[in-house]
């Protein structure tokens, strides 16, 4: 699977480097002074692409990785325009070794394990293919991505690695056998690594949502998601946690819309 590296081809921005327009630094700035970079996986659209866009305006460069090249170019060019660089990774992250070589001597400050697949279906439908996809994606991604981003952290005792989990971690449902077993993985495995990496200066956070308004599961938003969260509500979650003082480290957020889903009424 080819990998591709570039940046916006408006700006041809470099991450680490100064660009004229400054906005207010981020919240989380680099102990080093340089400006904060944060890597988003599944920056191409829904709740990745408006992080992105959210943790630009707080101050960081971005570095956006998901497998559509031209949504990524587009979102590349919008957060250029505001004065912050974005360098995209086209890559399928069900490829490990293409991850490795992706992120070889990539050095960011936030990583937002966001990238997501679901089919959710029962069980005895689920084909071989959809469960290897999820458990490919939801899960071995953030062992693929994490080590290639989590030493540089450890070594410059900063960092913070922020999950997208869900609210299906904690409540199954009927067709979520696998979907919301990744999900629940994502919650343990979190708290597992905030365990081990908390002293030396690296936080873990897992940020769960509940139904969100974005084309997840293959699904185009009408009318009747209007009850959702916005990919930007969880942004703006997402936001709050990595701006946290030095000192504070939120770890778990639930994030729900106060209406509850019609069905339920
Ligand atoms: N929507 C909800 O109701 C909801 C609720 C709770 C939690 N979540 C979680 O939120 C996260 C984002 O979901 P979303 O709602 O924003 O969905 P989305 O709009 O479908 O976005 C999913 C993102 O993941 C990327 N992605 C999927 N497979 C990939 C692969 N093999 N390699 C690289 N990137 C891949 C997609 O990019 P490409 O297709 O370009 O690769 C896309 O950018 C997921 O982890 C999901 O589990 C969603």
């Amino acid at each position: 699977m080819p990998t591709k590296a570039k940046t916006a081809k408006t700006k041809k921005p470099t991450l680490g480097t100064q660009t004229t327009t400054a906005p207010e630094p981020a919240p989380n700035a680099s102990p080093n002074g340089s400006r904060p970079a944060a890597l988003v996986t599944g920056a191409s659209r829904g709740i990745g692409r408006a992080t992105c866009l959210r943790l630009a305006r707080d101050g960081y460069d971005i570095v956006a990785l998901a497998r559509n090249e031209a949504e990524l170019e587009a979102l590349a060019i919008e957060i250029a325009s505001t004065g912050r660089k974005c360098r995209v990774i086209a890559l399928d992250l069900a490829h490990p070794p293409a991850i490795a070589a992706a992120l070889y001597g990539v050095n960011v400050d936030v990583l937002v394990n966001n990238a997501g697949t679901a089919v959710t279906k029962p069980f005895m439908e689920l084909a071989p293919d959809e469960w290897h996809r999820m458990i490919d994606v939801n899960v071995n991604a953030l062992y693929h991505v994490t080590r290639a981003l989590l030493p540089g952290m450890i070594e410059r005792g900063h960092g913070h690695i922020c999950t997208i989990g869900s609210i299906a971690g904690r409540s199954p449902f009927v067709g979520g056998s696998c979907y919301a077993a990744t999900k629940a993985f994502v919650t343990s495995w979190s708290e597992s690594l905030m365990l081990e990496v908390r002293d030396r200066g690296v936080k873990v956070s897992v940020v769960m949502p509940g139904g969100v308004a974005t084309e997840f599961g293959g699904r185009q938003p009408s009318q009747a998601d209007a009850w959702k969260l916005a990919a930007e509500d969880v942004a703006d979650a997402v936001s709050y946690v990595v701006g946290t003082p030095d000192t504070v480290l939120v770890h778990r957020l639930e994030v729900r819309t106060l209406n509850s889903p019609p069905a339920k009424r």
